[in-house]
């Protein structure tokens, strides 16, 4: 006879195949895994939500009566009642074999409830074959190791989102050390550079570049800060960009110099393109480091079978928007091509899946305005699957993340959410997280997940591993800072002082 742990409670009230509420012995935990016998086998279930509630202290309005109440409460151990609320996640015995089998049949009300222990679920979460990677421990059980499914990550897109400061960073920091193991491509548009002092094998480093000759003439006109409602303005611009100018080996000066021809050419236009040419010798200086028409093909940067952490901290919005459509567009046309030719063609970059990840995803991918990124990120959403390339989407405002993208999210980590707001915008996105689940999301501490969708076979509750290697973009103590510099300040003022005494 196989050994149980002892019992933690009884199911009461109405139970339906895939849910079941239970009295406990002692306070539950959103997060815990239970084991219940059903008339169809062993379920394993998931416990989502939870109270611990006194019928003596309820509905009290006083302090003298809560005070006696509370005497009385804790000589009555009947008193006290631990309930859970708990989704079904499928039978035991089919989820050890790698299987998702839901009870055609209910948990009998009176069936008593386990939990579940590490010998049992531990090769349900902790799968072995060669696609799976480990990225933490279950939150309830951290004997039991948590993989994710790195085929369905690299195909079926992901979204990480969360408040901020909760360690979405650092989750996509381990996924690029799978891939990085696994010697899979790889991209992150690193916006605020955070990710530029990760050293890892696999892990190679580029600085993100636009080569003005490959935008389109309004992303040209958005790079030099031509205002949006300037329609003479960018008129301008559209016709001085011309095929010609493109490929001139001055490109700016032969811009300048078909911006002047327009000024020329077009009546009531010279004053218009006088001002245009001022912008663009403006934004040729101010725009230096990050756009260069000498770069040739910046895709040549991303190197296949490696994580490319793409450097974009010089970028601004504008910039970065414009880059990450043009790495976006040829990756996507590039992935297309490969799956076409079949490994003929010689005209092909990546002849493997690719990963692309999107730090601050409500900027790029917004949900109430058009953005060029926003656009081809859909498409790849939609697409990528079949081409083989997937995104990852991070973002501390999921609210203002285009539902659009969203929506064609397979996979999921979702860590602490307080806004309601929020919350319901990944509900709309995703049907796998319950009402009882969204509600406990504010109860998270740092580098704890809720896992759905995808890349695991089942909902796992977890703590991820902490990347040590990314050391960039924890809390900044001001505190500290000031006291060091402070220190500093005094020292130099002492040997200054020395200096000027023996003058
Ligand atoms: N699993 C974890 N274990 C321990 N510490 C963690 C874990 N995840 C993150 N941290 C720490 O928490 C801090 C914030 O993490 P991180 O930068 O990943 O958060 P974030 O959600 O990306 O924040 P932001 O929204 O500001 O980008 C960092 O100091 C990081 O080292
Ligand atoms: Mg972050």
């Amino acid at each position: 006879m196989e050994s149980r742990v002892e019992l933690l409670g009884i199911v009461v009230g109405q139970t339906k195949p895939h849910q079941f509420h239970f009295l406990a012995k002692r306070a539950i935990s959103m997060g815990e895994y239970v084991t219940v016998d059903s008339p169809t086998g062993r379920i394993l279930g998931l416990t989502e939500d939870s109270t611990t509630r006194s019928d003596l202290l309820d509905k009290m309005n006083d302090f003298r009566t809560a005070s006696e109440a509370r005497k009385v409460a804790m000589k009555n151990t009947r008193d006290k009642s631990y309930n859970a609320s708990v989704k079904v996640v499928g039978l035991l015995d089919q989820l050890r074999r790698g299987r998702v089998v839901l009870p055609s049949l209910p948990p009998e009300p009176g069936s008593e409830v386990f939990e579940a222990r590490g010998e049992e679920i531990g090769e349900i979460f902790d799968r072995k074959e060669k696609q799976w990677a480990p990225i933490g421990s279950l939150l309830r059980n951290d004997d039991v190791r948590v993989s994710v499914n790195m085929d369905k990550v690299a195909s079926r897109h992901l979204a990480i989102l969360s408040v901020t400061g909760s360690g979405k960073s650092n989750l996509l920091a381990l996924i690029v050390k799978q891939v990085a193991l696994l010697q899979g491509t790889m991209v992150v548009f690193d916006y605020h550079g955070e990710y530029s002092e990760l050293e890892i094998g696999g892990v190679v480093h580029a600085e993100a570049k636009i080569n003005p000759r490959f935008v389109t003439a309004d992303q040209l006109a958005d790079l030099c800060d031509v205002r949006e409602n300037a329609d003479v303005q960018r008129t301008v611009l559209v016709k001085a960009f011309t095929e010609e100018v493109k490929a001139s080996p001055k490109f700016w000066d032969s811009l300048l110099q078909g911006v002047r021809n327009v000024g020329v050419s077009e009546k009531g236009y010279s004053r218009v393109a006088s001002r245009v040419e001022d912008i663009v010798q403006i934004a040729i200086k101010r725009m230096k480091a990050v756009v260069d028409p000498d770069v040739g093909d910046v895709l040549d940067q991303i190197k296949a079978s490696k994580v490319n952490i793409l450097n974009m901290l010089e970028f601004t919005e504008r910039q970065a928007n414009a880059a990450i459509t043009y790495y976006l567009e040829e990756i996507l046309d590039d992935r297309k091509r490969a799956m076409r030719s079949r490994g003929e063609e010689t005209k092909v970059r990546f002849r493997t899946p690719i990963i692309c990840a999107i730090e601050e995803a409500h900027a790029f991918i917004p949900a109430d305005q058009q953005s060029d990124t926003a656009y081809i990120a859909s498409k790849v959403a939609r697409e990528g699957r079949k081409f083989g390339m997937s995104l990852i989407v991070v973002s501390q405002r999921p609210r203002r993340v285009s539902q659009d993208v969203l929506s064609q999210m397979g996979s999921f980590a979702i860590m602490k959410l307080t806004n309601p707001e929020d919350q319901t915008h990944v509900t709309e996105a995703s049907e796998a997280i319950s009402e009882d689940l969204l509600q406990n999301l504010p109860s998270l501490n740092t580098g704890e997940a809720v896992l759905i969708g995808e890349w695991v076979n089942i909902p796992a509750v977890v703590k991820l591993d902490h990347v040590v290697e990314k050391k960039t973009g924890a809390d900044i103590s001001a505190t500290s800072l000031w006291a060091a510099q402070h220190a500093m300040n005094q020292v130099a003022r002492e040997s200054t002082k020395g200096f000027m005494d023996t003058e």
